[in-house]
């Protein structure tokens, strides 16, 4: 099953997919997770992708897809994936296609987490992330037993730099410009299902579990 996961930020595309991986035992593959790592590591490519990233802006299309095709053709991917924060443009989009129809296989399912202006504000603003296992906590909608400390590994928790109100700001027009059109693209092709990703987590993960079945 390959499914990829669309919608603005912090509709929770990465705590559905972090789940859903478990769940359906498929890779979960982030671009914003992979991209991180790189500018942790101080990589070319994090060096390059750093100021983008916090000013909200998009990485370059070449950039971020050689990455994930990268990361895509691993050992661990055979049985599928869930795709998480790629493709954002329909370039990134077609090149994924392409990609994928020269080693015969295609997206089974594109799913569509619809999240409101209000809502987003409200989960990024209050975002707590782990520094070791990328678990996503939230300081009053998913808090962690223990202030700042993962419940998963016991790591610690912190902020992302991009989750300041001005950079959500910057990151929700960029993806109204750039990344809503990717929705139309899987909607032509008849992969679509769309979902309120306003609702509780459990609700929205079991619906997309309904949909992959
Ligand atoms: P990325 O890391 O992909 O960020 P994003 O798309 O902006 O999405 P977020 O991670 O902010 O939100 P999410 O939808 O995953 O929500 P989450 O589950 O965390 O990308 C970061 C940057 O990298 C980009 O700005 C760009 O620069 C670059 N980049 C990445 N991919 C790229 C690409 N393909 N091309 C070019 N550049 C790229 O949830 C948010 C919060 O809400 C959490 O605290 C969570 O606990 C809480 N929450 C989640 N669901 C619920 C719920 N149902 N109810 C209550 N609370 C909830």
């Amino acid at each position: 099953m390959k499914i990829v996961l669309l919608g603005p930020p912090g509709a929770g595309k990465g705590t559905q997919a972090k789940e859903l991986a478990k769940r359906l035992k498929l890779a979960h593959i982030s671009t914003g997770d992979l991209l991180r790592q790189n500018v942790s590591k101080d990589t070319a490519l994090g060096k390059e992708a750093q100021g983008y990233m916090n000013k909200g802006a998009l990485v370059p299309d070449e950039l971020v897809s050689k990455m994930l095709i990268e990361r895509i053709t691993r050992a661990d991917v055979k049985d599928g994936f869930i795709l998480d924060g790629f493709p954002r443009t329909i370039a990134q989009a077609e090149t994924l296609d392409a990609m994928l129809r020269d080693n015969k296989m295609m997206i089974d399912l594109a799913v569509y987490l619809d999240s409101t202006e209000k809502v987003i504000i409200q989960r990024l603003s209050g975002r707590l992330v782990c520094s070791k296992c990328g678990a996503n906590f939230h300081i009053t909608n998913m808090p962690p037993k223990i202030n700042m400390v993962c419940d998963g590994c016991g790591s610690s928790l912190y902020q992302r730099s991009d989750d300041k109100e001005e950079t959500i700001r910057r990151r929700l027009d960029v993806y109204k410009k750039e990344s809503a059109p990717v929705i139309q693209y899987y909607e032509a092709k008849g992969k679509l299902e769309r979902i309120n990703a306003d609702l509780d987590a459990g609700v929205v993960l079991d619906e997309i579990i309904r949909l992959a079945k």
